[in-house]
């Protein structure tokens, strides 16, 4: 750790005791903690996409990683090579009233489509401010004089303004890992202006696709205007661009990815086939093993894709003694009311199709709600005939990326919904619209029922972008964006002050 210091702040001060010049900081740490009945405490791999991207990042670049480690009143900073944590401590009313409530009770069902309703409550609010402060006051200790600051997603939109104003000389960039609704939907939060406010305090903001880039710069520009003492400082955008008073703040669309060369190499390695050969074994050598892997989320489509199999074996377009479906599923914000209710109606879904179509030790779907091992989930991919990935919205979905990397074979099909940010690179993917349940049940039985030659023109062209596009390329495109961004606005905005209400026209 490097020695204390200080950076002036219009006449507060920071206390610098980190020395890390790379630092991220995101709602979780890498790894999750649980204490066992008789007090044993472990660290397992946290859950989702956010992680899956950035960790291999961290491996290959030194640098501190700030977040909450998933249980109540917990500092304790777990030893991960290479990386220094800063734990930040969340009470329980927090976790219930920041994460459960705000951000995953208010933002994530705004930001999905309001597939199922948000919910605004003023205390979920303020303890969402409180929360990212306490993120912004730990990361400002946590890096170095002129440090890279990378924070991600929904949970800390505030952060970015926050450590602005604790810690001027940091380049700080922000990255969305979710959609960013069109502006009709975001107008419903009662702390719209103050989000968008919050992320106008980075220097690069970064969504998946250019439609979510465009929804913020609209935004920008209607809602961060400010008054001060000398009239209002003008917010201004343009394509890629937002003026705030002095500062420049870029915008852009940056599609994250996978470690897909890490995946391909252990998907072709004999262990792994190996596995994938036990694995069809076990589930009785049918002729189509479909394959399902996502947190149990109501954003998934996981009834869709229940309810199209059904519909198929009543249809008799699908052989209940040929096909098997697997389902894994990691559970999720299990406290959250619209989760609750989302399991109970996907497992009475499997236990009808099993019912009806399922014989003695032969269920057509077998289904597991908890997490499933790296290298046992690489092998799952590998012996799959048909993945399916049928998200109502998803900011990406890394699970069919991982699925394309894994297919070294060419063998496979991935049944891919519209809707997700992945379908606008994977189009050679079986595409259906989650909303249209025939359009599913087609695309599912063209996937199951292709030429093996058309499987593989398919798959080779959906390798070729996925194997070129990867999460390093990701990160070193935001990263090196985000370094001429900070350069070109120290050189070539000084002086520029916007006053008054003149806005461009979004290109
Ligand atoms: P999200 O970030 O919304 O959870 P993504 O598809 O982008 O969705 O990322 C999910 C990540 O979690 C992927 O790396 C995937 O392999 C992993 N994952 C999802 N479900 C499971 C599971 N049941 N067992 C193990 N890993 C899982
Ligand atoms: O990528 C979306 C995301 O919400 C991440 O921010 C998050 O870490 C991950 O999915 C898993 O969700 P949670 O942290 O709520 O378990």
């Amino acid at each position: 750790m490097a020695e204390s210091g200080h950076v002036a702040n219009g006449g507060t001060t920071a206390d610098i005791q980190g020395d890390a010049q790379f630092v991220v900081v995101a709602n979780r740490l890498p790894v999750d903690k649980t204490v066992q009945p008789d007090g044993t405490v472990q660290w397992k791999r946290s859950p989702g996409g956010l992680v899956t991207a950035l960790e291999p990042l961290l491996r290959t670049k030194t640098g501190a990683w700030v977040g909450w480690s998933g249980i109540a009143d917990s500092d304790d900073n777990p030893d991960i090579p290479g990386i220094e944590i800063f734990a930040v401590p969340l009470s329980t009313q927090e976790i219930a009233e920041y994460y459960e409530g705000f951000s995953n009770a208010t933002l994530w069902p705004l930001y999905h489509d309001v597939i199922v309703k948000p919910e605004y409550h003023r205390e979920w609010w303020n303890t969402y401010v409180t929360v990212n402060r306490r993120f912004a006051e730990a990361t400002a200790r946590a890096a170095g004089p002129g440090a890279t600051v990378w924070v991600q997603d929904y949970q800390l939109q505030l952060v970015p303004k926050m450590l602005r104003m604790l810690r001027p000389d940091l380049k700080i960039g922000f990255f969305l890992h979710i959609p960013f609704p069109p502006v009709e939907l975001f107008m419903q939060n009662p702390w719209r202006t103050e989000i968008v406010e919050g992320l106008l305090g980075a220097d690069l903001i970064g969504f998946h696709l250019p439609g979510g880039a465009q929804n913020f710069l609209y935004l920008a520009r209607r809602l961060a205007g400010q008054a001060t003492s000398k009239g209002t400082v003008g917010v201004r955008s343009r394509f890629g661009v937002v003026q705030v008073g002095f500062r420049t703040v870029r915008v852009g669309a940056f599609p994250i990815s996978i470690d897909s060369g890490e995946l391909d190499t252990k998907a072709r390695s004999r262990e792994i086939r190996k596995r994938a050969t036990e694995i069809r074994k076990e589930l009785g050598n049918p002729k189509t093993i479909m394959l399902g892997v996502d947190r149990l989320d109501y954003t998934k489509g996981i009834d869709v894709r229940l309810k199209a199999l059904s519909e198929l074996l009543a249809e008799k377009r699908v052989d209940p003694e040929q096909t098997v479906m697997v389902q894994l599923a990691t559970p999720s914000r299990e406290r959250v009311d619209s989760y609750v209710k989302m399991r109970a109606g996907i497992e009475q879904l499997v236990g009808n199709i099993n019912g009806t179509y399922g014989a003695v030790g032969q269920p057509v779907v077998q289904y597991l709600h908890r997490p499933v091992p790296r290298d046992e989930l690489i092998a799952f991919f590998v012996a799959a005939d048909v993945m399916l990935v049928t998200p109502m919205r998803d900011g990406m979905n890394l699970v069919a990326k991982e699925y394309v990397a894994c297919r070294s074979d060419l063998g496979g099909a991935l049944v891919l919904s519209e809707f997700t940010g992945a379908a606008a690179e994977l189009r050679n993917s079986y595409l259906c619209n989650p909303y249209d349940l025939d359009g599913v049940k087609d695309a599912i039985q063209a996937a199951a029922e292709q030429a093996p030659e058309e499987g593989r023109r398919r798959m080779r062209a959906l390798r070729r972008q996925v194997l070129t596009h990867d999460v390093a390329k990701w990160a070193d495109s935001f990263l090196s964006t985000l370094a001429s961004a900070t350069e070109t606005e120290t050189n070539a905005n000084r002086g520029v002050h916007l006053v008054g209400d003149q806005m461009d026209e979004d290109e």
